[in-house]
């Protein structure tokens, strides 16, 4: 996905950069083939509704507005007529283009304090109904809004964004969670000591992993690094938490604490095991540690 953003620097580098990501998923969510790109102007509440008024003739500031540059046919969305996408093919760029969307700050901030969440999620989720918007998505009829919706909780997920993720549990207790739900996933028949992990990356996504063996013994995975694999192959660089979940104390085995240290660190590595939490930094953990620095 290719974002074209008008003024920027209205919110944070960390805030947009999840907003790609979550109009990325929006993108693949809809099952769209085509490389998409779409323009995003930030901007205050005048111009919102200055653009409300000549696009529109409303003449009141809202919080975001969209505007498809595909003509869908009635009741078919993106995925469904890709050939009216690839229309709008553009050359310079190598993508289809979408269309625009015009998100008022002022209305993420307050938004945000109103539903008592975080400014990235409020934003997040104002781009995902846009995107949705630019996929031919409506709220029009009650059908149309009813698959709406679900199109964006839909997105919502796919990005760990859960109702309640951020304000009646921290990234943390997130993490320790997920990282005991991927201990079930376990592959550990020689063992029988499933581990569990959950890796959070700076841009706000979460790969999580488990422990696979095999009846070589050595070519067994540890749950840290399956983690590490699914995100560094899915084009993350930076983690800052690692919760790991087992029954015993599970600090990483030394391979582990090797591969983190290779991208991670600073990464604040958590563990948990029978309702007990502890952390350490892996620094503690892997001492003059052997790194990319290091040669
Ligand atoms: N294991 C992990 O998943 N992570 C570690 O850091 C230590 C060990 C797994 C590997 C094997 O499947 C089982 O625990 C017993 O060694």
């Amino acid at each position: 996905m290719k974002i074209d953003w008008d003024n920027e620097d209205l919110l944070d580098y960390d805030i947009r950069k999840q907003m790609s990501i979550a109009a990325e998923k929006a993108v693949l969510c809809e099952g769209i083939r085509s490389e998409c790109a779409i323009h995003v102007c930030l901007c205050d509440d005048d111009m919102i509704t200055d653009i409300n008024q000549k696009y529109r003739g409303i003449s009141s500031s809202t919080d975001v507005l969209s505007f498809p540059s595909v003509d869908y046919p009635p009741g078919h969305t993106a995925s469904q007529c890709e050939h009216r996408l690839r229309m709008e093919y553009d050359d310079e760029s190598g993508a289809c283009f979408l269309g625009d969307i015009i998100i008022s700050v002022p209305h993420v901030k307050k938004q945000a304090a109103e539903y008592g969440h975080t400014e990235l999620r409020e934003a997040c989720y104002l781009l995902i109904h846009g995107v949705c918007h630019l996929m031919g998505y409506d709220h029009i009829d009650p059908e149309d809004k009813e698959n709406m919706r679900k199109m964006e909780e839909e997105i919502l997920t796919a990005l760990s964004i859960t109702r309640d993720s951020d304000n009646t549990s921290s990234v943390e207790n997130t993490l320790l969670s997920l990282a005991r739900e991927a201990m079930k996933k376990s592959y550990s028949p020689y063992s029988s000591y499933p581990v569990g992990a959950a890796l959070h990356c700076i841009d706000g996504r979460i790969f999580t992993g488990c422990n696979i063996e095999n009846a070589s013994f050595g070519l067994t995975n540890c749950a840290e690094r399956t983690a590490m694999f699914k995100a560094v192959s899915e084009g993350a660089r930076g983690f800052d938490i690692i919760a790991i979940a087992a029954n015993t104390k599970p600090w990483p085995c030394g391979a582990c604490r090797q591969v983190l240290n290779e991208f991670a660190p600073d990464i604040r590595v958590l563990v948990t095991w029978d309702g007990h939490v502890e952390e350490k930094p892996l620094r503690d953990l892997l001492p003059e540690g052997f790194g990319p620095d290091s040669m």
